[in-house]
């Protein structure tokens, strides 16, 4: 007993500073993805035949492709292009990229599950296309679309963790290290699990009661 008690002592700011770069990689994908999905969204939605074919390459690309590839493509090729991102930045890149075309989707599907009768409605009232998508339309696919982009952040927590390849010290990365400096193969990784779990249980259950808030006035 007195060892495991050191051990937490002595590694504990291990996993600290790992938390902090995964919750912070978690942050910026999730919402750079936001930005990049709600574009890539509006594009598949477009009437524009290049726009839309663009979007939906795009999406099909990232979406058919590991998230690992996409990382080692970011990395090493901005390193080609002569660019010198730091790993972090090219780690929240790739993460926001890979985001992004989840996001669309989500967005996507978020406002095509509004009845059609509502942009009719709108429209039968005078309201031209861009009005009803904007007064009506809009308004009533956020509620389908801010509970799967809280799914997206729980996602991207666990996700993040594919970005310890490059060596962004993020939780998993810290594991590692905390491995080699004790000897222990098996204990670090009981305990980065337990961390994982607490952080995406406790963003769903904060993300279940805002989806409650959300429904009240149905
Ligand atoms: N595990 C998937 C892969 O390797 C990544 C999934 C990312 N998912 C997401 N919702 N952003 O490709």
């Amino acid at each position: 007993f007195q060892e495991e008690e050191s051990f937490f002592q002595k590694y504990i700011p291990f996993y600290i500073n790992g938390a902090k770069y995964t919750i912070l990689l978690a942050f910026v994908g999730v919402l750079f993805g936001m930005i990049i999905g709600s574009l890539l969204a509006l594009m598949k939605l477009s009437k524009n035949k290049l726009l839309k074919y663009l979007a939906v390459a795009y999406i099909e690309y990232v979406r058919g492709t590991p998230l690992l590839v996409q990382i080692f493509i970011v990395y090493f090729g901005t390193g080609v292009l002569g660019l010198d991102l730091s790993k972090l930045v090219a780690g929240c890149i790739a993460v926001s990229l890979n985001s992004g075309a989840y996001v669309a989707e989500i967005v996507r599907a978020g406002i095509n599950a509004v009845n059609k009768g509502q942009t009719e409605a709108a429209r039968s009232l005078g309201m031209n296309q861009k009005e009803a998508m904007r007064y009506i339309v809009f308004p009533q696919a956020i509620k389908n679309i801010l509970p799967a982009l809280g799914n997206e952040f729980v996602t991207i927590i666990k996700e993040s963790s594919v970005v310890s390849v490059i060596g962004v010290s993020e939780l998993i990365f810290q594991t590692g290290v905390v491995q080699g400096a004790s000897f222990k193969p098996f204990l670090p990784y009981v305990i980065v699990s337990l961390i994982y779990f607490v952080l995406t249980f406790c963003i769903s259950r904060l993300l279940g009661f805002a989806e409650r808030r959300l429904g009240v006035n149905d």
